[in-house]
């Protein structure tokens, strides 16, 4: 598995050497040759070790053999950075059995760091054990959020993108939702949420995130699932809070009123 994540990674890099075409899949949403190519990768391999299980994959969607495998494959998570020279993406494979995440890959070829977990394992990145932070205090956080291309006039998340940055020490917007979650695996931030993702995107991360010792639910605390259309990971100790401001934000409370930019100025 991790083989055929370096694999697609270096497919990439190859691309992101040359400056590829960026085609449309929606008016924000795009898409290149190196996705199409690396899916096209990541199914070969699978398919040569592993003929018979099912594979979803973002750019061919999916084959269904009816397999208790499952294979969840994003050949390419940060398209948008991709596509813009900037470097900051990864090839993202969750494998599932009978509905339980078991094995996770998520590759990072800029960087070389290889994230990846089995379950009840514990999550590696690269050679070395990794696990969540320690931070308790949402006020001592850096957290992570996203924001999908798909019907991104009715995305809220601008709200919680400004509510949240007041309370912690910031919010990244890095444009890598695998990414992010291994970030959060590694304690590099302490929470990442986001909206609307889809199972391609989180299916590796989420096991990542479990076994390095955090905590995966929806924006309620309740049980996730590769269906839900709302994310939130966290090192465990700050969920509860975290849920907490999601609550007042859904709620309109404490909300802050957009600043005046000219009393800023003085
Ligand atoms: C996107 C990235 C981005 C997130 C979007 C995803 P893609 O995946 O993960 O960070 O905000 O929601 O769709 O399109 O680059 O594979
Ligand atoms: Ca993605
Ligand atoms: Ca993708």
């Amino acid at each position: 598995m991790s083989g055929i994540a370096r694999e697609a990674g270096a497919l990439l890099m190859h691309y992101f050497r040359q400056h590829l075409k960026i085609e449309y899949k929606g008016d924000a949403d795009l898409v290149t040759a190196a996705d199409r190519a690396a899916e096209v990768l990541i199914r070969d391999r699978i398919r040569e070790q592993w003929p018979t299980h099912d594979v979803l994959g973002e750019e061919q969607g999916l084959s269904d053999q009816g397999s208790d495998y499952r294979w969840y494959v994003d050949p390419l998570d940060g398209t948008t950075n991709f596509a813009h020279g900037y470097p900051m993406f990864c090839v993202s494979v969750g494998l599932e059995h009978k509905g339980r995440r078991i094995a996770a890959v998520i590759y990072d070829p800029t960087r070389d760091e290889l994230f990846s977990a089995e379950h009840g394992r514990g999550a590696h990145l690269n050679d070395e054990w990794i696990h969540v932070s320690k931070t308790a205090a949402l006020k001592e956080c850096l957290l992570a959020t996203g924001f999908p291309s798909h019907k991104r006039h009715k995305n809220p998340n601008i709200y919680f993108y400004h509510q949240i940055t007041l309370h912690t020490h910031g919010v990244r917007r890095a444009g890598s939702a695998a990414l992010d979650l291994c970030n959060v695996a590694c304690g590099r931030f302490d929470g990442f949420w986001e909206f609307n993702l889809n199972p391609w995107d989180t299916a590796a991360g989420v096991l990542i995130v479990e076994e390095a010792g955090g905590k995966v639910t929806r924006f309620d605390g309740s049980p996730f699932e590769l269906s839900s259309r709302e994310t939130v990971a966290s090192n465990g100790l700050i969920h509860d809070a975290l849920l907490r401001e999601f609550e007042d934000i859904f709620a309109g409370r404490g909300l802050e009123a957009l600043p005046d930019p000219r009393l800023y100025e003085r």
